[in-house]
């Protein structure tokens, strides 16, 4: 495995796996990995022959007063990671590597990125679709690997791609969870044990609505009361947002008929944690 810190380097060595007609991967990721990460690359490494992982905590997508600098950064783990899962390059720059003075140029999606996260986090998606667009760029990878569990995230990044005709596929992977039914993220570290215990009740409230909406349930406000009434069961939970939308436009559904995505973001002690699932009502 090899492990690049300049763009030049990551990009001569996918010249040189495309110049031998393989096909690239390229799995973005903020480090901190996780088994969520390892499920991304695995389905990389199962449908290309060169698979590329980007480690870079992106600041442009921190709002003020958010986590940046305590983010974990344990590189050393993750090499071993990437190296024990088969990953052929790493790209690891540094933060003047990819902005090496002030960017004046910024890659916005529009009306997607304003409900949900993009309420609560001014200026996030932006910085998101700026890093990706740049890493696609870079690597120009054939296909590139998101998690379901940043659903908007993949949305998003989907629309930017369509909308630019960027030359690459998107694949969303399946949200990981632990046993408890806690969705994997790097941010679940800030949590204590008894933290962890409760915030898999937000998996469980996900699961409620599925069951209500699979049973006929049709009413929105129905549901977020149920979902609202297991989250406060949670001590010292801050619900930011819980919300049931059109899974492709975002767009806030009252009646339930067709494919939607119920999605939560609560602050729980020092973490703040988004969950989500797809339900199709089939109606
Ligand atoms: O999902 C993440 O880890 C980040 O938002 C991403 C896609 C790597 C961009 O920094």
């Amino acid at each position: 495995m090899e492990v690049a810190e300049t763009i030049e380097s990551v990009r001569s060595l996918v010249r040189a796996a495309r110049d031998e007609g393989k096909k690239i991967g390229l799995v973005p990721t903020m480090g901190a990995l996780h088994i969520g990460h390892i499920s991304l690359i695995e389905a990389a490494a199962k449908n290309c022959d060169f698979v590329a992982v980007s480690i870079f905590v992106n600041p442009t997508q921190f709002s003020p007063g958010e986590d940046l600098e305590k983010y974990p950064r344990p590189l050393e783990a993750d090499l071993e990671m990437c190296q024990r899962a088969g990953v052929d390059v790493v790209f690891a720059p540094a933060s003047d590597v990819i902005y090496p003075g002030e960017n004046l140029t910024w890659v916005t999606v529009e009306k997607l990125t304003e409900p949900l996260c993009g309420r609560s986090r001014p200026g996030h998606f932006r910085g998101v679709t700026t890093i990706c667009a740049k890493l696609f760029n870079i690597v120009a990878p054939d296909v590139a690997y998101f998690g379901q569990k940043d659903a908007q995230q993949a949305i998003v990044i989907k629309r930017m791609v369509a909308d630019l005709n960027m030359p690459l596929e998107i694949v969303v992977c399946p949200t990981v969870r632990e046993a408890s039914g806690l969705a994997v993220s790097s941010r679940n570290q800030y949590l204590s044990e008894q933290q962890k215990e409760d915030a898999a009740k937000i998996c469980q409230s996900l699961q409620d609505c599925r069951r209500m909406i699979e049973t006929g349930t049709t009413e929105a406000r129905q549901i977020l009361a149920r979902m609202r009434e297991i989250l406060q069961q949670i001590r010292s939970i801050e619900v930011e947002y819980i919300s049931i939308v059109d899974a492709e436009t975002l767009e806030s559904v009252e009646r339930i008929t067709g494919k939607v995505l119920v999605a939560v973001a609560v602050k729980l002690g020092p973490a703040r944690l988004i969950d989500n699932i797809l339900v199709d009502a089939g109606r």
